[in-house]
């Protein structure tokens, strides 16, 4: 499946998507800061594009030809339900939900602060949706539900063309953990503390944090402690040798991997970090959509069984293997049809990209590897001369 990141800022969202083993081809996004961030991180290409220009992107955008649309349109404008003084920031949820009816991928994921899904501009996108075909799964997830060590609850909408309503829903609710992970639980020991300073959004709130629960959402800014702070109710200690979390920390809790290279201003960083979706929620959501799939497709072992004999035939008859090698490339292919569902994806790119991502075949030798690689395009060329 194609995948094609919108807003896809330092690229949270697309780490997930790729660490469930999705094809990202391109990401667009237009602040400068976070483009450099994913160049430098990630290999397949961003573009610098108004996002909020419709047309000229729908144009950029369907010469990937995506199977599926992720993105997360900016939310800081949204008001709380029936206010009417959204900004433009929200007309970019309307704007996306656009581009979304023009390209009309099979899927497209989108996630958002939890108040959007009451707003006026998501109404309108809803609309937007259901009018070019899709059945939607609406949900708000807790990240520390899903194997995120930090409390951030986040709306996401996810469509697929043709689908029922709440597809998705049960595969979701199934996987969520019942207690939430702890920073202790996901990083052991390593920030070398027990407790942080977090800077309240307001005094009514406490500033302390222990490590044995949940980080609060990670902000975009990330402030020193306040001179006059003095204790709240709720802190469980005192502030005495406290620290806030450091630029990097809140990366970690933010689960982008240590090696991830973070570029320009500490106030750019920060804001990239605080927008990010956590790669392991984006993860997390990336395969129970996988999943999905799985379970609506034959497995790749069963649909190649059902082709095999007259593989072996087209193999004789066509490509003039002795039997011998025609033996060699069905076994091969029968062992790759374990490893990927060659049915289930349209370009032989991307057999070859989820093949080389799963963790067996990235063991083989690299000539097995070539072997499986040659099997599989085989079959392809088979595939397309059956169909004809
Ligand atoms: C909430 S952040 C997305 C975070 C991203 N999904 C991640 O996981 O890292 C929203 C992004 O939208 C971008 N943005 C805002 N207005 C835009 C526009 N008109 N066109 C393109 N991108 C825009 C911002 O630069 C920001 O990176």
């Amino acid at each position: 499946m194609k995948v094609v990141d919108l807003f896809s800022g330092c690229g949270g969202l697309s780490l997930g998507f790729e660490g469930a083993g999705l094809n990202i081809n391109a990401a667009f996004d237009w602040w400068d800061p976070a483009i450099a961030v994913y160049r430098e991180n990630i290999s397949h290409p961003i573009f610098k594009q108004d996002l909020s220009d419709v047309d000229a992107s729908v144009k950029l955008i369907s010469a990937f030809r995506p199977d599926m649309i992720i993105g997360g349109p900016p939310c800081q404008d949204f008001s709380h339900a029936g206010k009417r003084n959204e900004g433009n920031r929200a007309n970019l949820t309307i704007a996306y939900s656009e581009i979304i009816a023009a390209i009309r991928p099979k899927y497209f994921v989108m996630e958002n602060v939890g108040r959007a899904q009451n707003s006026i501009a998501f109404k309108d996108a809803e609309r937007t949706f259901r009018e070019a075909g899709y059945g939607l799964t609406m949900t708000v997830l807790d990240a520390s539900l899903c194997g995120v060590p930090q409390k951030r609850k986040r709306f996401f909408c996810i469509g697929k063309l043709g689908e029922a309503n709440g597809f998705l829903s049960c595969i979701l609710a199934s996987h969520q953990s019942d207690r939430p992970m702890t920073i202790r639980e996901y990083f052991g020991d390593e920030f070398g503390i027990d407790h942080y300073y977090r800077h309240p959004r307001n005094y009514s709130r406490r500033a302390i944090f222990s490590i044995d629960e949940p980080a609060p959402t990670v902000r975009g800014v990330n402030r020193p402690i306040a001179p006059g702070y003095s204790k709240h109710a709720g802190d469980p200690v005192d502030l005495k040798g406290l620290r806030p979390l450091t630029t990097d920390e809140r990366a970690q809790l933010q689960t982008f991997p240590l090696n991830f290279k973070w570029l320009g201003t500490k106030t750019d960083k920060e804001q990239m970090i605080g927008n990010a979706v956590p790669v392991d929620l984006a993860k997390f959501v990336a395969k129970c959509i996988i999943e999905y799939e799985a379970k609506l497709l034959p497995s790749g072992e069963e649909a190649f069984m059902k082709n095999k004999e007259k593989f072996r035939k087209w193999l004789i008859a066509t490509e003039g293997l002795t039997l011998r090698s025609t033996n060699d490339v069905v076994s091969r292919m029968n062992r790759a049809s374990r490893l990927v569902d060659v049915e289930s994806e349209n370009d032989i790119e991307d057999i070859v990209f989820k093949l080389g991502k799963q963790e067996e075949f990235k063991a083989f030798s690299m000539s097995v590897r070539s072997q499986l690689r040659r099997a599989v395009c085989l079959y392809r060329d088979f595939q397309t001369a059956d169909a004809v």
